[in-house]
């Protein structure tokens, strides 16, 4: 069996550490980091690693027993040609780092979420992974995550009638955590395009100067895709999400550990209401070991990955498209055409 090769740049949280910060939240599956996921798949065998701290060298090196480090990340695909790449660093270098490794060649990528801070620089990121025929998913897990295909399973099949909205609920940051909530709503609606979008920013008096943010606010939002359906968030909640449908609807709670769906029932001739309804059995299984999994299985099978590039650009130009609203004071339709506001983010 092929083993790919593949090679972190980056070597914190993400990319090493995060698992013990979630042991006991059952929210996540394990494995949850770039390194521990590799340990799980099969096809994939971490070679080397590259960080610019010595001390994040060392700890990596020890923890995972890779020999192959480096202080500078083209000189480790140079030297060691990983057939993956995980940028794992933090969001203002993404995606200066995403096109640098597009250019290299390596066949398959995965950048840690969001892909860039201005659409001026999606484009570049899109473009480069174009011309690379570059596979690229980047770290918007719940997309890869069993629990949400198994809603998404649901919606497909009709048990909850014609998709008609989906609410996300949680106070969060637009470019750290709304990517988030815009991906997952993506991903469940089809990866619809979406025409328009208001959005709001938090204080509401926060002004954006000179086209730029040097910090990441939180945000409100209401969006309108192409194929009817709308999406909205409220700043509160445990990151709950629900699909609402002509025949019912589905909630997922508490960022994903409890599911209910709601299906119309017949109360008398001339009413029906939404009643509960035993949700069906699914298993858990690491959002991380199935982003990777995706992209490996999508280089063998010559197919697009479930989170690429132009879908990861068109999430990212929604973000983008929030602040924009919220710097004009009015609804944005897409495409959006200010492509050098900076949003900046961890
Ligand atoms: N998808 C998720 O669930 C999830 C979870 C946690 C973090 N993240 C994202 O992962 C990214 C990293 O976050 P983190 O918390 O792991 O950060 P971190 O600070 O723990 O790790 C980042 C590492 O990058 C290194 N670095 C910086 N510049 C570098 C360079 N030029 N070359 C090589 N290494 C360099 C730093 O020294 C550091 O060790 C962020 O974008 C964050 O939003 C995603």
């Amino acid at each position: 069996m092929k083993k790919y090769r593949v090679a972190i740049v980056g070597l914190g949280r993400m990319a090493s550490t995060i698992d013990q910060e979630v042991v006991d939240y059952p929210a996540i599956t394990l494995p949850y980091s770039i390194a521990a996921s590799c340990q799980q798949i099969e096809k994939a065998e971490l070679v080397a690693g590259a960080d610019i701290l010595p001390e994040k060298l060392k700890a990596f090196g020890e923890r995972w027993e890779v020999k192959a480090l480096y202080e500078d990340y083209l000189e480790m695909i140079k030297q060691e040609e990983p057939d993956m790449v995980a940028i794992c660093t933090k969001g203002e270098i993404h995606a200066e780092m995403a096109v640098k490794v597009a250019e290299t060649g390596v066949p398959m990528m995965y950048v840690e979420k969001a892909m860039a801070c201005s659409m001026k620089e999606a484009d570049v990121v899109l473009e480069a992974c174009q011309n690379n025929n570059t596979l690229f998913n980047t770290g918007v897990l719940r997309r890869f995550d069993s629990r949400y295909h198994k809603a998404k399973e649901l919606m497909d099949a009709g048990e909850i009638g014609q998709i008609k909205s989906i609410i996300h609920f949680g106070s969060t940051n637009l470019m750290h955590g709304h990517i988030h909530s815009i991906d997952t709503i993506m991903y469940l609606l089809g990866d619809p395009v979406a025409e328009s979008v208001w959005g709001e920013l938090r204080p509401r008096s926060l002004e954006i100067k000179n086209n730029r943010l040097d910090k990441d606010p939180s945000a409100i939002y209401h969006i309108a895709f192409d194929n009817g359906t709308e999406a909205w968030t409220i700043p509160s909640g445990m990151w709950d999400f629900e699909i609402w449908g002509t025949g019912g609807s589905i909630r997922g709670m508490n960022n994903g550990i409890e599911w209910t769906i709601r299906k119309t029932y017949k109360i008398n001739d001339k009413r029906a209401i939404f009643r509960e309804s035993t949700y069906p059995e699914y298993k858990a299984y690491s959002a991380t070991a199935a982003c990777l999994e995706d992209l490996i299985e999508a280089y063998e099978q010559k197919r697009p990955t479930l989170g690429n590039v132009e879908v990861t650009h068109r999430a990212t130009e929604l973000c983008l498209a929030i602040a924009e609203s919220h710097r004009t004071g009015k609804r944005v339709n897409l495409p959006l055409d200010n492509k050098e506001l900076y949003v900046w983010h961890v």
